[in-house]
């Protein structure tokens, strides 16, 4: 079986898709598959070297902008060549932080109270009236971005002009949402039809008090605790969630689910549906799949037969 992996990209996770190629193709290689990898940008050389290497199945080991968004999915969808990972829609909604808040909060779902913000408002909001809404600390997040690129926690007024006008650089729509005092954990979901949770995991940065680009990418920069050290009500119920809103979205082989369990013990509050995770050597979801039994390479051999039925 020959698969190709799209790694490296132009988007703001160019660095993690780095990474997170080398893992996947140093797995397929151990478990004998034939391997070609691209670094691929939405270039019309990449597409032709895409349609000419005839792959048996493609690995998207992208993070971001065209990679994640659907769009890749779509071009691979016309030429009929199967990948691993979740298809146009699911994509697309995921990347799309205030649409899948949307959905999410219409099945039930605890998502933070947010407001969101066009690039051509953004004159009009001010500050003030944000925090009168939603309080302090605020989380402004560009709308389309991944890794947490482009985010600030401003914990004071005057921290929320300057993050508003960061994450404009990012996107032209920016999400502001109330922080959400807790723990950080995040659930794998793996499977089609009958799709299952991975085990739980808590995830404590080193340095700063939330789950930075720093903390995500640093060896040693955050500890992964599995099991979880939550609630047993809380743990059945992110398992729900993660597999709830992986199907609401209608996603394929496997995605990340990420919450925040708030110390006031309400109900978990999601943040974000990941469909393409992290695969690098500090991530998350090879983690969740070796505490469930896969090993590193298994699960990528797992992923292909996925995306091979
Ligand atoms: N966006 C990064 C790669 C993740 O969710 O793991
Ligand atoms: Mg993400």
């Amino acid at each position: 079986v020959r698969v190709v992996v799209l790694y490296g990209g132009d988007s703001s996770e160019r660095e993690v898709s780095l990474r997170t190629g080398r893992g996947i193709m140093n797995a397929l290689r151990a478990k004998g598959y034939e391997v070609i990898g691209i670094d691929f940008r939405p270039t019309r050389e990449c597409l032709a070297q895409l349609v000419q290497l005839q792959a048996d199945v493609v690995y998207i080991a992208l993070h971001g902008r065209y990679g994640e968004d659907g769009r890749l999915q779509g071009l691979l969808d016309l030429l009929g060549i199967p990948y691993v990972g979740s298809g146009v829609l699911a994509s697309a909604l995921a990347m799309d932080k205030v649409r899948s808040k949307t959905l999410a909060r219409q099945a039930g779902i605890r998502v933070a109270p947010d407001r969101v913000i066009r690039r051509e408002e953004l004159d009009r909001v001010t500050p003030e009236e944000l925090v009168r809404e939603l309080g302090l600390p605020l989380v402004i997040k560009p709308n389309r971005e991944g890794s947490t690129v482009g985010l600030t926690v401003a914990q004071r007024e005057e921290e929320v002009r300057p993050g508003l006008e960061q994450a404009a650089r990012y996107d032209d729509t920016i999400l502001v949402e109330s922080f959400v005092p807790g723990v950080e954990v995040t659930v794998g979901v793996l499977g089609d039809e009958t799709p299952v949770a991975l085990p739980v995991i808590e995830i404590v940065p080193r340095k700063n008090f939330y789950y930075d680009y720093e903390s995500k990418y640093t060896p040693g920069g955050s500890e992964h605790i599995i099991p979880a050290r939550i609630a047993p009500e809380a743990e059945r119920k992110v398992r729900e969630w993660a597999v709830a809103a992986y199907r609401l979205l209608d996603c394929q082989n496997y995605a990340r689910v990420d919450f925040i369990v708030p110390k006031d013990g309400g109900d978990p509050v999601l943040l974000e549906v990941n469909t393409l995770p992290g695969m690098t050597e500090t991530s998350l979801f090879p983690d969740a799949a070796r505490a469930y039994g896969l090993s590193y390479p298994d699960m990528v051999d797992r992923l292909i037969q996925l995306a091979l039925r």
